[in-house]
């Protein structure tokens, strides 16, 4: 490491654990930094991508779903683009389509409306809480339980129906104890994970791994996250473990397909 390097981490070790307060305060930009956390160092970075396709700019239905949902959702287009279009390329695999993380339903409708395009055959789980982020842990950083509970089970009905779907499952309570045992689909073509914390990312992998053929595709959002280290931990720990092909998106998802 350079003593760039070095003084920077130092700088933003501090920074972090402010929650970048100072930078708002003194509208600095920094433009990189190093985090030590549970004895890891990550690094992180504020990059762009100039003249890049932006078919999301494009694509009508795409459009007007995004529009529908941008007020029920945490996720912006990139993101929910690249979910819309991975529910095109599970098409042909068998199974249902399960969210884990539905908060007020933005990305939860942009997966149903995708397979009522492209997968009408399949249903489209959407497991939450509806009372928050549960199981934080020593492994998250920030996340301490209870975060993201502004919202309920009426709140993503009334989306579903605005968005006039038919294809939409609810289930209110603690994935997986609490509700899975009511998902009675035989597989599982498409995992969105969108919970925030470790644990409850683990156990969503440990109860849908073997419901999941070769080419299922599992989507961690918060991948990089600096506020969501425990899920960069464990996606990391699912690659190195070799099931899984891994893609490192730059836009905060990682994504996993099943060999
Ligand atoms: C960041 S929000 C989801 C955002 C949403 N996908 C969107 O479109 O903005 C995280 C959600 O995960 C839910 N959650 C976390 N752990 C869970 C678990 N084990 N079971 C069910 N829901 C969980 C929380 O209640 C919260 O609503």
């Amino acid at each position: 490491m350079t003593i760039r390097e070095r003084l920077s981490g130092g700088l933003n070790n501090f920074l972090d654990r402010f929650g970048y307060a100072f930078i708002r305060i003194n509208r600095e930009y920094v433009p990189f930094r190093f985090v030590s956390h549970r004895g890891e160092t990550y690094g992180y970075e504020d990059i762009s991508c100039p003249d890049t396709l932006a078919p999301w700019l494009i694509d009508e239905e795409f459009k007007e779903v995004y529009n529908l949902v941008k007020g029920n959702t945490l996720v912006e287009n990139y993101r929910c683009y690249e979910l819309f279009q991975l529910v095109r390329e599970v098409s042909r695999l068998p199974g249902d389509i399960l969210e884990v993380g539905v908060w007020q339903g933005g990305t939860g409708v942009v997966l149903a409306t995708a397979a009522k395009r492209w997968k009408p055959e399949a249903r489209v789980w959407l497991c939450d809480t509806f009372t928050g982020v549960v199981k934080a842990g020593e492994r998250d950083s920030q996340y301490v339980g209870g975060e993201h509970a502004d919202t309920s089970i009426e709140i993503v009905n009334d989306l579903v129906a605005r968005a006039q779907l038919d294809n939409v499952m609810i289930l209110e309570g603690i994935f997986p104890e609490e509700t899975a045992a009511q998902i009675d689909a035989a597989h599982i073509a498409l995992c969105h994970v969108d919970v925030d914390v470790y644990e409850s990312a683990a156990e969503i992998v440990r109860w849908v791994e073997p419901r999941m053929v070769s080419g299922a595709c599992l989507v961690f959002d918060d991948y990089g996250y600096s506020s969501c280290r425990g899920i960069t931990k464990l996606v990391d720990e699912l690659r190195d473990a070799g099931t899984w092909i891994y893609i490192f998106n730059l836009n905060k998802h990682a994504i996993l397909i099943k060999r």
